[in-house]
């Protein structure tokens, strides 16, 4: 809720949402209004001078740290953002050479995912940075986003540890002196989590699971290789992240299971947009965004027959990702089943 929400909504009906705000109007003495269908604005206004001076009221005082307490008490809680992202919307921009883009519109609902493909320089990167960023055509594309059909609050751009996109990003260089387990910490208390010692397992034994090379809580975060940094990032973002839009810029080439890693990222509600140059992961989305040249050129739904492809990738990948496990364990190959009997077996 905004600051204006609160002020104007009946207080029964706030009250019934916030429980804890019958706590404020006490702390304010005025707790005779907490089943009034009137606004706390309106009943505000209806205290007299002499009531105001005989319980010690202060009237401008409730106004101004309303809005404080309702946010603190939320965050003490752990209550969840109810601004829900239900819709992200792509409005066109131009490509590099200045021509526009063709598709107009394009409405990306929670819960789809969506990959980008295109060649490397084409402005995969350069389109989740437009939604990062939320773009209001102040990017060199001039895209605009939109969240639940409308232009956000530029709020987004600058709140400190910004819900609204989790982001994962191709070049991860960590640069800070921490533990694997201090990184972590760090990262769950700034977002006010509790039972961070809990969590801290939960995210270091998925990294695991997503990394070739097992680390641990004392292993330095300088020292992680590129996979295992990447599956570090992951299972925190996966873990401690509520944001309802997840951006993910080419996991595949870090050496991690970019499967599982995509379906612990993936929940419900979320919009996710992936760039990827993994035929996989781009039939594993729902739809796939087209990038030549810095500009959107098609947007394709994955078709049946492509959903079907996939069993038969998925059924070669294993296939080669066995036999990249045999030759890093120091085996020696040997023909078994041929190709053909890998996909139809
Ligand atoms: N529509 C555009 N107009 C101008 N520059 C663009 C546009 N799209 C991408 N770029 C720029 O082109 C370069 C390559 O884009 P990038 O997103 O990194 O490509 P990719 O991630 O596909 O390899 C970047 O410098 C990016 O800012
Ligand atoms: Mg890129």
């Amino acid at each position: 809720m905004t600051r204006d929400q609160i002020i104007n909504t009946p207080l029964c009906e706030l009250i019934a949402d916030y429980p804890f705000m019958v706590t404020f109007l006490e702390n304010n003495t005025i707790q005779r209004f907490k089943d009034s269908k009137d606004s706390l604005i309106t009943c505000v206004a209806s205290i007299t001078e002499d009531e105001s001076e005989e319980w010690a009221i202060d009237k401008k005082n409730i106004m101004s740290t309303v809005f404080d307490f309702y946010t603190q008490m939320r965050a003490l809680l752990g209550i969840k953002d109810e601004e829900t992202v239900k819709s992200l919307t792509l409005v066109a921009g131009h490509n590099k050479s200045k021509e526009l883009e063709t598709f107009g519109e394009f409405t990306i609902h929670a819960s789809e995912i969506i990959a980008i493909v295109g060649p490397t320089g084409s402005g995969k990167s350069r389109l989740l940075a437009d939604i990062e960023w939320t773009a209001d055509r102040d990017t060199p594309t001039n895209r605009q986003i939109k969240i639940n059909g409308v232009v956000p609050d530029k709020k987004w751009r600058f709140a400190s540890g910004n819900k609204l996109v989790a982001q994962l990003s191709q070049n991860m260089n960590f640069v800070m002196d921490l533990t694997v387990g201090e990184f972590i910490e760090l990262h769950a208390s700034s977002r006010m989590i509790e039972g961070i010692d809990e969590m801290s397992i939960k995210i270091l034994d998925k990294a695991n699971h997503l990394a070739g090379e097992p680390f641990t809580m004392d292993t330095p975060i300088t020292s992680l290789s590129g996979g295992q940094s990447r599956a570090l990032m992951i299972a925190d973002t996966a873990i401690l992240s509520h944001s309802p839009i997840v951006l993910i810029d080419e996991i595949e080439n870090a050496g991690i299971d970019r499967k599982k890693a995509l379906e612990l990222l993936v929940s419900e509600e979320k919009v996710v947009l992936m760039a990827t140059h993994d035929p996989i992961l781009a039939l594993m989305a729902d739809k796939r965004i087209i990038i030549k040249n810095g500009g959107i050129t098609d947007i394709i739904v994955t078709t049946d027959e492509e959903k079907a492809m996939l069993v038969e990738l998925e059924k070669v990948d294993n296939y080669i990702q066995a036999k990249r496990t045999e030759l890093r364990t120091g085996a020696r190959l040997h023909m078994g089943k041929s190709l053909l009997e890998v996909i139809n077996g």
